[in-house]
């Protein structure tokens, strides 16, 4: 395009009215929530970022494909259509459709994963921890240092520590270590992409150790276009070719259709080893239904094929990229504190910045995602120490890493005037900064307490 301006690459076909709750409406809702945003009524928000997770857009495509769905329990062709969509991208010989990522997941691991076993990432998702604790086993996270620092501008943040991951396999017994991943785009450590390098140098080592080596690939096509733009080599190879490249270095992934699928619901297992897509199969019909449908619909699997095709395009994943930078430069041009560069899929506020006067145990990104609430109707997600401290048994906690509020957007959903409506009412929030106060938690289940828990806030000393 000759142009500067990044447009975005459809016309709207269908639209969905939004309503805008009160002041007074968005203080009683998220009372009655314990102060969680997951406790909302989603009509009582006005901007959604609390996921990019299943909550995109469609295509007419999909729409249509939907429609021609193969409801067929065994066999059918949305199936079949389905797995050679994905063979092709993937490479992998075998596909186990699951109805989403943490079904995936939950498979794999039960087959692979046992008591007092060490799996690495670069950073593990929250579901793809609590499915690695679930069995017993440790989740142990190598990303680089730049990725812990949100103002280091390294532009592949995701990336594995290497040397680290070395010295876990020196130090852990081989058959304690039935796997390792990497999560591209590294969504928990602010959706930072991972570089083919990276990728080459963690598969190499995998090999040499005999460890299969899987990719969590929920933003694969982020992740290929980051490739595309910022390493050296990469700049005339298309999305599709380095996505397939990035799969190729890997023995299986796990994936969520919910993201770089454009899809609402589904998921997949991708494979090469036989005997370990026997066993999963074996679980899935347990679990989620028979192989060739996995616990989605026909019609599922049609959108999933279609969307995996769209998301490699050129002039959405520019569009994608560029919509969610344009976010983090409007904030960041008004002194707001975020995870730099920006991630794919979501702007992530640094609160412990923004709030140095909140300590970790009062949770700063909590307090700073209910005031976005109150203030615009806007719902992010705290990615702190809500989400991840470590907890001990004498109730005390370890803080997260980083204290994070995520504004994840959601796929072909939002127009550039609703982020613009965000921004302002990001900066209207930090300017009051100060006056925000932090949270305790009074309820909370044993794992995942992020989805649950309830809150009260601390009043002033
Ligand atoms: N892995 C990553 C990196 C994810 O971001 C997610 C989901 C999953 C696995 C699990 O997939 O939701 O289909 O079961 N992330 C969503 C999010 C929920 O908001 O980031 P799922």
């Amino acid at each position: 395009m000759p142009y500067r301006t990044i447009i975005e690459p459809f016309r709207i076909h269908s639209v969905q009215a939004i309503r805008y709750p009160t002041p007074e409406e968005r203080l009683a809702a998220l009372e009655a929530a314990g102060y969680n945003l997951f406790g909302l009524h989603a009509d009582d928000v006005i901007i959604d970022l609390l996921t990019d997770s299943g909550t995109g857009a469609m295509s007419s495509k999909q729409w249509a494909g939907m429609m021609d769905g193969d409801e067929s329990y065994a066999g059918s062709k949305s199936y079949y259509r389905f797995r050679d969509t994905i063979k092709e991208l993937t490479g992998f010989a075998e596909i186990i459709p699951t109805h989403q990522g943490r079904a995936a997941e939950r498979i794999l691991f039960a087959v692979t994963v046992h008591a007092g076993d060490v799996v690495p990432n670069n950073t593990h998702f929250d579901t793809t921890r609590a499915n690695v604790e679930y069995q017993h086993a440790e989740a142990r996270d190598l990303v680089i240092a730049e990725g812990h620092d949100p103002s280091s501008l390294h532009p592949f943040k995701g990336n594995m520590d290497v040397a680290a991951l070395e010295a876990t396999f020196d130090d852990v017994d081989r058959d304690r270590i039935p796997l390792a991943m990497m999560t591209v785009t590294n969504n928990s450590g602010g959706g930072q992409p991972v570089s083919m390098a990276n990728l080459r140098a963690v598969s190499e080592l995998c090999r040499n150790r005999g460890i299969p080596f899987f990719l969590d690939a929920c933003r694969f096509a982020e992740n290929a276009w980051f490739i595309k733009l910022r390493e050296p080599g990469y700049e005339d190879r298309t999305p599709r070719e380095i996505a397939r490249e990035m799969f190729s270095l890997a023995d299986g992934c796990t994936m969520s259709a919910k993201k770089d699928g454009l899809a609402n619901i589904g998921g997949f297992i991708g494979l090469n080893d036989r005997d370990l897509a026997r066993d999963c199969r074996n679980l899935l019909i347990l679990t989620e239904g028979f192989p060739t449908y996995g616990g989605l619909a026909g019609y599922d699997l049609e959108a999933i094929a279609q969307g995996l095709d769209e998301v490699l395009d050129e002039e959405y994943l520019r569009y994608r990229v560029r919509s969610t930078a344009y976010l983090a430069e409007k904030v960041l041009a008004a002194g707001v504190p975020i995870i730099q560069p920006p991630g794919g899929h979501a702007v992530y506020l640094d609160a412990a910045a923004l709030l140095p006067h909140i300590p970790p145990h009062e949770y700063p990104g909590q307090a700073l995602a209910a005031e976005l609430y109150l203030d615009g109707g806007v719902r992010g997600v705290e990615m702190g120490s809500v989400m991840f401290a470590t907890r001990h048994e004498d109730g005390t906690e370890t803080p997260a890493p980083m204290e994070l509020v995520r504004l994840a957007v959601p796929r072909r959903t939002y127009t550039q005037s609703h982020i613009d409506y965000v921004a302002e009412v990001m900066i209207d929030v930090a300017q009051r900064a100060e006056h925000l106060r932090g949270f305790r938690i009074v309820e909370q289940a044993p794992w995942l307490r992020h989805f649950t828990c309830r809150f009260e806030p601390i009043a002033d000393p």
